[in-house]
């Protein structure tokens, strides 16, 4: 039997280095990508000796337009069989939208929304005359919901739940599998890379990151087209969202942040 490669984007930390474990537990090969390098090479020895399989890292940064380009090439070139991209890696940027930085915004729009549309355009082109793969995207809880001084990327993680969930129809009968999976507040460096410091309700409500990726494949494997990572989730997406009011979300959201982060907006 050929062996079956995943390109797992934003290994280095949090949900995407639990996903490429759990990957590497099936006996998954695994590329690695993500722009820290020591981290990469420290995942990929310990799911090499843990797990008798096989690591490629590629360090790239992924706001780069071409980086999504690149690794496609460089698997292409190692004639690996990608059955499995996990669209992972991502970013918020925390402010208020009038007074962020445009490039950081820009750079979050090309990690959460172009980067994974791209590779996923280039893998597909493989796995549909192979007849089998699977894609998953990894939006949010936020894409449910206002998100007041995480605007741009709740809007962006929004895209990327809509373009899996309608990939999921449009590849039924091909034997690729496109699914998208909805975290809620989950402990990883997501926060601290933000700038964001976690309130108490958030604290409360943290899944690990290891719980996520489980479900997240349980879902892929499973065909879901989009899927809440956990019951509470759940019901905060198609329970709270429905019965109150937009602006009280948003007011609730904006509160807590400001006062969790003492964040100011200035005139
Ligand atoms: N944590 C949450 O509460 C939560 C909730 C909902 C959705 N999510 C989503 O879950 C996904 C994973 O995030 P996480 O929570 O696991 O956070 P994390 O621990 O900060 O991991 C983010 C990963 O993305 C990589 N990454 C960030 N910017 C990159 C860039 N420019 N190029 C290449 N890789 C980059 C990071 O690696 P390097 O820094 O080494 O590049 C890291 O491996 C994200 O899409 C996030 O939006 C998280």
């Amino acid at each position: 039997m050929r062996e079956s490669w995943a390109v797992v984007t934003g290994a280095s930390s949090g949900i995407g280095k639990e996903y490429a474990r759990v990957l590497a537990k099936t006996g998954i090969h695994c590329v690695l990508v993500a722009r820290r390098e020591e981290q990469l090479k420290g995942l990929a020895a310990e799911l090499s000796r843990d797990h008798g399989i096989n690591c490629v890292i590629i360090v790239k940064d992924l706001s780069d337009r071409s980086s999504a380009q690149e690794i496609y090439a460089e698997c292409s070139r190692l004639g690996l069989h990608v059955d499995y991209l996990i669209n992972n890696a991502g970013a918020g940027v925390f402010e208020y939208f009038n007074q962020a930085d445009l490039g950081s915004i820009e750079k979050m729009l090309e990690l959460n929304v172009m980067a994974p549309t791209i590779l996923t355009k280039l893998f597909l082109q493989d796995m549909i005359p192979r007849g089998r793969g699977y894609v998953q995207f990894v939006a949010s809880i936020a894409s449910y919901l206002p998100t007041p001084l995480y605007a741009g990327y709740g809007a962006s993680k929004a895209y990327d739940r809509h373009f899996a969930t309608s990939l999921n129809y449009e590849l039924r009968g091909t034997g690729v599998h496109c699914s998208v999976i909805n975290p809620g507040f989950t402990a990883t460096e997501f926060f601290e890379a933000a700038g964001q410091k976690n309130s108490w309700s958030q604290r409360l409500q943290m899944m690990s990151a290891k719980r996520c990726a489980e479900i997240a494949f349980w879902s892929l494997k499973k065909n879901k087209a989009s899927v809440m990572a956990g019951p509470l989730n759940w019901f905060t997406a198609h329970v709270l969202c429905r019965i109150t009011p937009v602006r009280l979300q948003a007011w609730l959201l904006q509160d807590d942040l400001v006062r969790s982060n003492k964040i100011e907006r200035k005139r």
